[in-house]
């Protein structure tokens, strides 16, 4: 029998605070009109000191699990797509499937740049089609307002922190996920790039003062390319699940440019009320993008059960890609006691991570206490 990954369950969670350009303004040579007329950003969402990458993610993913009946517990795969994780291990999605309880759950990061959530919700429907499991989290998220260089006018303007998260979930009638087109070319990978901090260049003195453990892009050369392959990859990625371009109830792409979107829409020929557009209050929230941008469409009734839509994407890399996604109908209703029982689970999933800890130490003091020689 056929297994088909649906989107059962979505969330987001963005910081409080609010970055304007006026306030970008006080930072850069910029100005407020610059900024609009060439990215299309108001404003966007800046990490504060109890905002991290995993605490954002879990959040979205509580969210997630709040319009579902699924408990974190039921969870068997958590991936979170990250370009900003807490550190290089352990993975952020160990720390989120702490935070949230997903105790049968295996946890890893993907680094695709932006695409990632693209990359990471097609590893997790193609798990559950092959029947391996049933429930997955797919997370992006991120705090890349750690890693600008607020002195760089050209990458300071545009990006924001957020995450936003899906849940899929194996059922045997069609609809989810219906096909995915992944792309990378290596060859591009020095345009867009946070070249200290990795093995080939470990952190010292002189990459900190040379501010090379922030981020560096060829704004120019990455435009030019996400032109590109935003209409391709989406022609490409339709075509792969029969339908054509009008099939297509609504398109969600990543949230780089509003210009690169407007170039998407004229080559695909569509109009751009068919794309979903939120860059103005967040900037780019790379991996976090998409789902942000769906949670709202759908928040919005710009979408609903039966719709097909177009996800779409590009990052560093280059990464890019498309995938085609069929929303179905939630197979219950969830009450309102019900939608608020997830923080009953947060908090018991921090209370359960303490005691663990407690447990690790006193089985560890225990243990050497035994193994002292006499
Ligand atoms: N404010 C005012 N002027 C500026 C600014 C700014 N913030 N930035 C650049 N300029 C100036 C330039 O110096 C240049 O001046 P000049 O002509 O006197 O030399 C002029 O504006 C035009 O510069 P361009 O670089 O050609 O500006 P462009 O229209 O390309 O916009 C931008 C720059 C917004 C960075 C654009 O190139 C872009 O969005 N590129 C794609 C970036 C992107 O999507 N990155 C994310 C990828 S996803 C990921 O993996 C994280």
């Amino acid at each position: 029998m056929s297994r088909y990954a649906h989107l059962t369950g979505w969330g987001m969670a963005v910081p409080d605070r609010v970055l304007t350009n006026h306030e970008i303004e006080q930072m850069v040579d910029t100005n407020d009109e610059w900024i609009i007329a060439r990215t299309g950003i108001r404003e966007r969402r800046i990490a504060d000191k109890s905002d991290t990458t995993a605490s954002l993610a879990a959040k979205a993913a509580l969210r997630a699990l709040q319009g579902t009946d699924v408990k974190a517990r039921e969870i068997d795969l958590i991936i979170v797509a990250t370009s900003s994780p807490e550190h290089i291990f352990p993975s952020t999605a160990s720390l989120v499937q702490d935070r949230i309880g997903a105790t049968e759950a295996g946890a890893f990061d993907l680094s695709a740049a932006c695409t990632g959530f693209i990359f990471a919700l097609n590893m997790a429907a193609q798990a559950i089609r092959s029947g391996s499991l049933n429930r997955a989290l797919v997370i992006g998220s991120e705090t890349l307002s750690r890693m600008v260089n607020w002195e760089d006018r050209g990458t300071a303007i545009l990006f924001g922190d957020g995450a936003g998260a899906f849940l899929l979930e194996g059922r045997d009638w069609p609809g989810g996920v219906m096909s995915c087109v992944m792309r990378s070319d290596g060859s591009g990978g020095d345009l867009l790039s946070v070249p200290a901090g990795g093995s080939f260049m470990p952190t010292s003195l002189e990459t900190l003062q040379k501010k090379l453990h922030l981020i560096q892009m060829d704004g120019r050369e990455v435009f030019r390319f996400a032109t590109r392959v935003m209409a391709s990859a989406t022609r490409e990625v339709v075509e792969l699940a029969g339908m054509s371009l009008e099939d297509v109830d609504l398109v969600i792409p990543h949230q780089a440019n509003k210009r690169i979107i407007e170039a998407a829409a004229r080559g695909l020929k569509l109009p751009l009320d068919r794309f979903a557009l939120n860059i103005d209050r967040y900037g780019n929230t790379s991996t976090a993008s998409i789902p942000i941008a769906f949670c709202e469409a759908f928040e919005q009734g710009r979408t609903r059960a039966g719709d097909r839509l177009v996800l779409v994407g590009f990052g560093a890399g280059l990464t890019w890609g498309a995938l085609t996604l069929q929303l179905t109908e939630p197979e219950r209703v969830v009450t309102p006691v019900e939608r608020r029982r997830w923080w009953v689970f947060a908090v018991l999933a921090r209370l359960r991570s303490v005691l663990r800890r407690v447990g690790r130490r006193l089985e560890s003091w225990i243990f050497r206490a035994r193994a002292k020689p006499e």
